[in-house]
């Protein structure tokens, strides 16, 4: 099989790591690629939101799937721009068509989405320019904090989070009134704030049955203790000590089921990965948000876990016999720890040499950011490794992480200390 992957990040290096190890692979592409993904395959230079460019390199290097990382070009129509075009249609596109993106491109959707299938969520209500002064009032019938989200893609900022009502009525008013996110904030939802404990719950389906794979958690603060600004993603780890069966089987029947019979009854076909969002409140959980695609840094922690041939899943997705495909995992924990560029998220320099790479053996290092310059890898991004490490739970995974984390370097890379601080150890 012939496979390209669109990314250029720590989530495209764990799929190109994968996908490299399976028996069906023939020639593996990575367009635009990383100097990680560049030891798996053939780095591409090509935008992943160049369809045209995108069908011209299929069709010349008669690529079979193309599987897609990042939710841009799935929202923008990739699927659907290959099933419109002759040349191209029999190509599997691992991802879902633009309609069914809108479970990530617009949040109105989603909310609309959930409340149709009785999925929970937190209350909500969405409103427009013209109905600013109703918005004002539905903020002063919650209680603090305030949730606003920018409708529309707003590269990971379009959700804030105020404890002023006043700071909350301004924050409305610049959004949708001075267009602060601009197309993407012409809708705003205001939601319930929910206070409890995050995970990432990731499925696969073919439009018909679905595999769950496994949970993760994410760390999106750059500070310890999650505090500062918000990032891509410091760190993850896999499985989730508090995720336990009963809590798993909940999030199961309450919100993968009825969103996997939802698609159905809407007629909304979807071929690829579905990432929710979920958090969990004394024990109930609840849908923060769905993502159309896997998660980053998650996909670092729970791509190793997964012993079956990723191949031969996207097979099952591209000719919906998924039901007849195994899935395994490893039990083993996987913890990932995120080395960045000092700065990040604010301005940070690029073109670090980062040394010490070939120094690593009981890790697994993903590139995020990183490009080569002959010899020499540098860093080109503000999310620079992912230095993931098997263990048998999660304090032994993390150790090996840092451990590994200390023998690499450049300039200014900074990590955060304390991933997993707010998990209680398994006992193993
Ligand atoms: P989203 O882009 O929808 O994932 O939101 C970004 C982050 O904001 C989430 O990961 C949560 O940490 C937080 N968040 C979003 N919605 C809520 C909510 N209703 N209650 C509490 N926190 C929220
Ligand atoms: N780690 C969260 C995301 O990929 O959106």
């Amino acid at each position: 099989m012939n496979v390209l992957i669109l990314g250029s990040g720590g989530r495209e290096h764990a799929f190109a790591w994968k996908i490299a190890q399976s028996s069906q692979i023939d020639k593996l592409f990575i367009a635009p690629g990383n100097a990680g993904t560049a030891q798996e395959g053939t780095n591409v230079d090509l935008a992943v939101d160049d369809f045209e460019g995108i069908k011209e390199f299929c069709l010349k290097e008669k690529i079979d799937t193309v599987m897609v990382g990042p939710e841009l070009p799935l929202v923008l129509g990739i699927h659907d721009y290959f099933l419109a075009t002759e040349e191209i249609k029999h190509i599997a596109i691992i991802g879902p068509n633009k309609e069914a993106a809108q479970l990530e491109g617009s949040k109105d959707f989603s909310k609309r989405f959930m409340k149709r299938h009785n999925i929970p969520t937190a209350r909500y209500q969405t409103f427009t320019k013209d109905t600013l002064e109703e918005g004002y009032t539905f903020l002063k019938s919650l209680k603090p904090p305030y949730v606003l989200k920018a409708d529309g893609l707003a590269a990971g900022k379009g959700v804030v989070i105020l404890k002023d009502l006043e700071e909350a009525k301004a924050e409305l008013s610049s959004m949708l009134a001075d267009a602060k996110f601009g197309e993407a904030s012409s809708s705003v939802v205001i939601e319930e704030f929910l206070d409890g404990i995050e995970l990432s719950v990731f499925v696969v389906t073919d439009g018909r049955s679905y595999k769950k794979l496994p949970e993760a958690k994410d760390y999106k603060r750059i500070g310890e203790g999650d505090t500062g600004l918000n990032t891509g993603g410091m760190g993850a780890i896999s499985p989730v000590p508090f995720a336990d069966q009963a809590f798993m089987d909940k999030i199961e029947n309450q919100v993968i089921i009825p969103t996997i019979k939802g698609l159905h009854k809407d007629n909304i076909d979807y071929q690829g990965f579905i990432f929710f969002g979920i958090i969990n409140v004394k024990n109930d959980p609840f849908v923060i948000e769905y993502n159309c695609r896997m998660g980053d840094p998650e996909t670092e922690v729970v791509i190793p876990r997964l012993k079956s041939d990723i191949l031969e899943l996207f097979e099952g997705v591209a000719t919906r016999t998924l039901s007849e495909r195994d899935v395994e995992f490893d039990d083993r924990t996987a913890a990932t720890v995120m080395m960045v560029s000092g700065g990040y998220p604010d301005a940070y320099e690029k073109e670090k040499t980062i040394t010490g790479l070939n120094g690593i053996h009981d890790s697994i290092v993903f590139h995020a950011g990183t490009k080569k310059d002959g010899p020499t890898i540098l860093s080109a991004g503000g999310r620079v490794l992912a230095v993931t490490s098997y263990g048998k739970n999660m304090s032994a995974a993390l150790r090996t992480s840092y451990d590994n984390v200390q023998k690499i370097n450049f300039d200014k890379a900074y990590y955060r200390n304390d991933i997993g601080f707010d998990l209680v150890e398994e006992k193993k």
